[in-house]
């Protein structure tokens, strides 16, 4: 990369904080980013105060072997305890901890008193099936509370969990299984989705038959009670017939609810295994990303208060499956580790009709709404009328995450969805960091449409160019840098490496520049110091000399009335090196037309200038994308360049790339 991206799309807008919601966030003043920085590990401690821990630590920062760090040296404690037994014996005990909808519309309320009996029979029942402190356990369930209630259970015994996203195949569960060497896996027999069934327990026999050796029990619990039901045209079997296989194989209605509900937490060291995350990272076999107990909890919970100015009487919904770290950190360990009240919902968007989540947030009164750009996109695209039929004025703050997003949907989610009212967080991080890393204080900062603004206090990012210069200390002031993002201090939450793989986790994340985390994004700092990310570097193209980033020409296209969607790769091009493909969705107010793609390509030159000018653009009915909602640029690229198409397995519809590719192809000719 060059030492600046020589990208020039404008954002002017700011958005300042309501000053009703300032007066009353739980952070407003600005001076503790100067405390925070002064003395972060002192910052950090102070929040892991806010935890219980059975023996206190005797250091707060272990840094002598970067970059293995450890947190709360010596200390004890037990993350379930923290997140369930603490509140259950306390004022939050009626409490709803839980607040579920099935995509059925089945709801279940469970308040922390029974969140405790509910994890703790679960805990006891594993005990039963040989689980103990130290081994792994697979969790391959649909988004049903039983999905946290697993999570927290292994917990409370000194298991680590390893869950595997529902919508992943028998493959993916192999491996993840295979590598993490799990003793038992938690399934169901399906779950629902867009009304059909997920049939997972037939997945997990899958896998098994593939050979799991570590494999000893399947518990089985029962949520479609699918028998005779259609799954994509073929009859899904009752989850108790089929590859049933005694003495392996158990029911969690036979087994679970029998079970005591006294079960004693471990008492855990602070840097004792709590879970392992599979991320599949660009190439390459999936990384076994580790996340240890003490600092994950620290890092979690104090930006779930700080981030999304979480108060007591709040309803919390993160839209994201527990499958991704998002659930983690903010369906399950964060909110839960402050006491409150989250909302899960099992299915899809648009089941039955593409209102459901403002139908959710009406029903429910939800207050805090935390989503994915992709998500806000497609919302988008569907129309305006869904939103402003429903009631919302529960809401008072949104979040966004998982790529960057770009202004026009920054701006929509701020006025259909937030009415003006609602300070918008784009927050930035990922599996590895466990915890949010930049992403404005919403009683504090100033925001831009598009920009995920500063480091939360106690973290440093920097911009380095390819010779590890700082440039935002260098620049002169008020200039606009650009570069690789990076991190500088330790924090709580970061992974403690990848499982069974510490050279991968040195080569991949420390080794561009010593000392420093390298998350693999590009990013710019604009003349006031605000972070604009602008997504992987793989994804920068360099178009006749000039570094332009995927994201921004993405952003421009959107922002034309007629587009809903891009996704925008670099091609070779014997020229320019690289030439610009963009494959465009429109929204659905708008069609096709003589004209139009000359139309989107002189917006993008208008917007950005003529060396963004996309060479070709093709309209598309959908984009392929992984199962998490991210763009896969790869197979775009293969389409353009007319490669045969790679690795589609983490594809969610594998026939989007084919359709495209037939398009392109016939475009060509
Ligand atoms: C990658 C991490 C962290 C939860 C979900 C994804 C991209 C994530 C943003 C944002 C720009 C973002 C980055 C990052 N990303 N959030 N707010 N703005 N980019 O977790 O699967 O580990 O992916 O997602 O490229 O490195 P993940």
């Amino acid at each position: 990369m060059h030492e600046t991206i020589d990208t020039l799309l404008q954002e002017g807008r700011t958005f300042a904080p309501p000053a009703d919601f300032a007066a009353a966030a739980n952070v407003n003043d600005p001076a503790i980013y100067e405390q925070a920085a002064q003395d972060s590990v002192g910052f950090w401690e102070g929040w892991a105060k806010q935890l219980d821990w059975d023996q206190p630590w005797n250091q707060a920062l272990d840094w002598s072997n970067p970059p293995f760090v450890k947190w709360f040296v010596g200390g004890k404690l037990n993350a379930c305890f923290n997140c369930v037994d603490r509140h259950a014996a306390g004022e939050r005990s009626g409490k709803t901890a839980i607040l579920w909808e099935g995509e059925p519309g089945d709801i279940r309320r469970i308040s922390y008193s029974e969140l405790k009996d509910e994890v703790s029979r679960l805990a006891n029942a594993l005990k039963e099936l040989g689980v103990g402190k130290g081994d792994r356990v697979c969790v391959y369930m649909p988004m049903v509370p039983e999905l946290a209630f697993a999570m927290l259970a292994c917990a409370r015994i000194g298991a680590a969990h390893s869950v595997v996203f529902g919508g992943f195949s028998a493959e993916s569960l192999f491996d993840r299984i295979n590598d993490g060497q799990a003793k038992a896996v938690i399934t169901a027999d399906g779950g629902w989705r867009r009304g059909s069934v997920v049939p997972l327990k037939r997945a997990v026999d899958e896998a098994i038959q593939m050979g799991c050796p570590s494999i000893e029990k399947v518990l089985v619990l029962k949520r479609t009670g699918s028998e005779g039901l259609m799954t994509q045209g073929v009859p899904t079997p009752a989850y108790d017939q089929g590859k049933w296989v005694e003495g392996r194989d158990v029911r969690w209605e036979e087994l679970v609810p029998r079970q005591s509900v006294e079960c004693p937490c471990e008492s855990m060291d602070a840097e004792d295994l709590l879970y392992i995350l599979y991320t599949s990272g660009s190439t390459g076999k999936p990384k076994g990303i580790i996340h240890t107990t003490g600092g994950y909890l620290t890092g979690v919970m104090a930006t779930t208060k700080w981030v999304f100015d979480l108060k007591e009487d709040d309803l919390f919904w993160c839209t994201a499956d527990c499958g991704w770290v998002t659930g983690h950190s903010y369906v399950v360990y964060g909110p839960l580790a402050c006491g409150a009240s989250v909302m899960m919902y099992e299915g899809a968007p648009d089941m039955p009709d593409k209102d459901r989540f403002w139908r959710l947030i009406e029903a429910h009164k939800i207050t805090i709404l935390y989503t994915a750009p992709t998500a806000i996109r497609a919302f988008m695209k569907w129309g305006d009328e869904y939103p402003e039929r429903c009631d919302m004025s529960s809401l008072r703050l949104l979040g966004s995450v998982g790529e960057p997003i770009n202004p026009e949907a920054w701006i929509w989610y701020q006025q259909f969805i937030g009415k003006g009212r609602c300070p918008v967080v784009d927050t930035w991080w990922q599996t590895e960091t466990g915890q949010i890393m930049i992403t404005p204080l919403p009683g504090i900062t100033h925001t831009k449409p598009g920009s995920a603004t500063h480091s939360f206090p106690g973290i440093e990012a920097v911009v380095l160019n390819e010779e590890g210069v700082d440039l935002g200390a260098v620049r002169k002031p008020g200039q606009e840098v650009g570069g690789y993002l990076a991190l500088t201090r330790p924090w709580p939450a970061m992974t403690r490496g990848i499982y069974n793989d510490p050279e991968r986790f040195i080569k991949t994340y420390w080794s561009k520049f010593p000392g420093k985390y390298f998350p693999g994004d590009g990013t710019k700092m604009d003349g006031d110091g605000y972070f604009w990310l602008l997504g992987r570097v793989d994804d920068i193209m360099l178009v006749a000399g000039h570094n332009i980033s995927t994201m921004e020409v993405e952003s421009a296209l959107v922002d034309h009335p007629a587009v809903a969607e891009a996704a925008v790769i670099g091609k070779k091009h014997d020229l320019k090196g690289q030439a610009i493909s963009a494959f465009v969705l429109l929204r659905s107010t708008h069609q096709n037309r003589p004209g139009l793609i000359d139309e989107l390509k002189a917006h993008v030159a208008h917007k950005i200038g003529a060396i963004a000018r996309p060479d070709d653009i093709i309209i598309a009915a959908e984009l392929p994308k992984t199962r998490s909602g991210k763009i896969m640029r790869r197979l775009l690229r293969d389409v353009a360049e007319g490669r045969a198409l790679g690795d589609t397995t983490t594809l969610a519809d594998s026939n989007v790339v084919n359709t495209l590719k037939d398009k392109y192809e016939s475009m060509e000719s």
